[in-house]
């Protein structure tokens, strides 16, 4: 990468000084593909969730470029201008016009007006400026699927019967689901007005059910998993609930959640399909539905998998853990840990800088994004845990003091403590030099 510009899988694009804010780690993680890795856990559950989307009702696109425009990750989507997705402190920017795409949800548009089966699957790498700790990565990986059904190709045009003809089809699972949802709702989680009570509430069913099974199916294969390995192994039987929810492409919507370890857990969002994106897509007789799920959190449930960084490790005693179960889904084992190596908390404190947005950082004023890169930048995946811990205003000077609990740990090796000093001081000199702040 030159000054002005930055080659990302093949492409190059010229950057823009006041928009460009991709670090070289993040820059570096755009070649890894874990979802193309064979043997790799995002990859196998990837497989699995893919299993239970059988082509060739589904295809898979799972080559999409992380690269795309403004356009295809918020405007095709109808993310209005103001949407505070867009901000620099979330999204990572290559231009004012091009970003590392924050969700597959990005390609909808351009997979509805290419695609010629009834539904697509599309897998890739996803990229969020957020928070530090076990569950949190700038970059992750998730998976979009859509299924369509066409007016001019069902019979008499009858989509509702025949969505309602395709459930029947769908294995029935056994387990609890929590669903006090009505299919729609008309300020809450309204119905579109193209669409007929029964599409929508078919839509929905079929949306719900298809879903589901592809829950039981991953949950099922990690019970497994654990009786394989220690056939006394009883668990809690597992539970889901539906809750409504909201976003900019799809109405109704909703999130799936399942109980885990005695927390609600999200796991997916979805929804049916607005009519604007096959509209503009081209093919406005389709209608359908649409989910979106994070496959790394997946996959830390399903191989019990502690920390995402361990996605990123090319350590062969994680990776090799994995070795051969691409090829035979049922030997699928979960992760024994090697031993846990020691954390190092450190705390810093400091006085935000009282200048106005318009001095110095080109950022705008302070976001908790900009210390989590920071450290992130300087300490790469040596870093475990980022957290405010004390927050203040001085009540004479009016000014703000934040002090941050962050918790050094490799996942590979002891670190001393000169290194986690060093690691340390160097955050505390970024901190001054790029937010403009005061040491306490
Ligand atoms: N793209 C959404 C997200 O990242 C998930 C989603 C996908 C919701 C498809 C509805 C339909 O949160």
């Amino acid at each position: 990468a030159s000054n002005s510009s930055v080659s990302i899988r093949g492409g190059t694009y010229k950057t823009d000084p006041a928009w460009f804010n991709v670090p070289s780690n993040v820059l570096d993680a755009t070649t890894r593909k874990l979802h193309l890795q064979k043997d790799h856990p995002v990859y196998i559950t990837r497989q699995i969730i893919e299993s239970n989307f059988p082509s060739p009702t589904y295809k898979y696109y799972n080559e999409y470029n992380p690269v795309v425009s403004t356009h295809q990750n918020f405007d095709s989507l109808g993310f209005p201008p103001n949407h505070p997705g867009r901000a620099l402190s979330d999204t990572y920017y290559i231009n004012d016009k091009t970003l590392l795409r924050t969700h597959t949800s990005a390609h909808q548009a351009d997979t509805f007006r290419a695609d010629e089966s009834e539904g697509y699957l599309i897998s890739a790498d996803v990229y969020r400026r957020d928070a530090i700790d076990r569950s949190h990565y700038p970059v992750f990986h998730q998976m979009e699927g859509a299924r369509s059904w066409d007016r001019n190709k069902v019979p008499n045009g009858d989509i509702a019967a025949a969505v309602r003809a395709g459930l029947k089809t769908l294995p029935k699972h056994n387990v609890e689901v929590e669903d006090p949802n009505p299919p729609y709702h008309d300020e809450r989680n309204p119905l579109q007005d193209c669409h007929s009570a029964a599409e929508a509430q078919a839509i929905g069913e079929h949306l719900k059910r298809s879903l589901e099974n592809m829950v039981v199916d991953v949950f099922s294969r990690a019970k497994a998993a654990a009786l394989r390995e220690d056939p006394t192994f009883v668990d809690e039987p597992l539970r889901m609930r539906w809750v409504e929810a909201y976003f900019p492409f799809t109405s109704p919507s909703w999130e799936l959640e399942v109980y885990y370890a005695g927390d609600w857990l999200e796991v997916l969002g979805c929804g049916v399909v607005r009519q604007s994106l096959y509209n503009n897509a081209g093919v406005p007789s389709q209608l359908g539905w649409a989910f979106g799920i994070g496959i790394d959190r997946i996959a830390m449930l399903l191989f019990k998998i502690p920390d995402i960084r361990l996605f990123w490790s090319q350590d062969q005693r994680f990776l090799s853990q994995f070795t051969g179960v691409s090829d035979n889904l049922d030997k699928l084992n979960r992760f024994a840990p090697f031993s846990k190596y020691p954390p190092c908390p450190k705390d810093v404190s400091f006085w935000l800088a009282s200048t106005s947005p318009a001095g110095g950082n080109t950022k705008g004023n302070f976001h908790e994004n900009d210390v989590m890169e920071i450290v992130r930048n300087v300490a790469g995946d040596v870093v475990e845990d980022v957290r405010l811990i004390d927050e203040f205003v001085h009540p004479k000077t009016g000014r703000k003091s934040m002090a941050y609990r962050i918790v050094y740990r490799s996942l590979e090796r002891t670190l001393t403590n000169e290194e986690a000093n060093s690691f340390h001081e160097s955050v505390r000199e970024a901190l001054v030099r790029e937010l403009g702040v005061e040491l306490r």
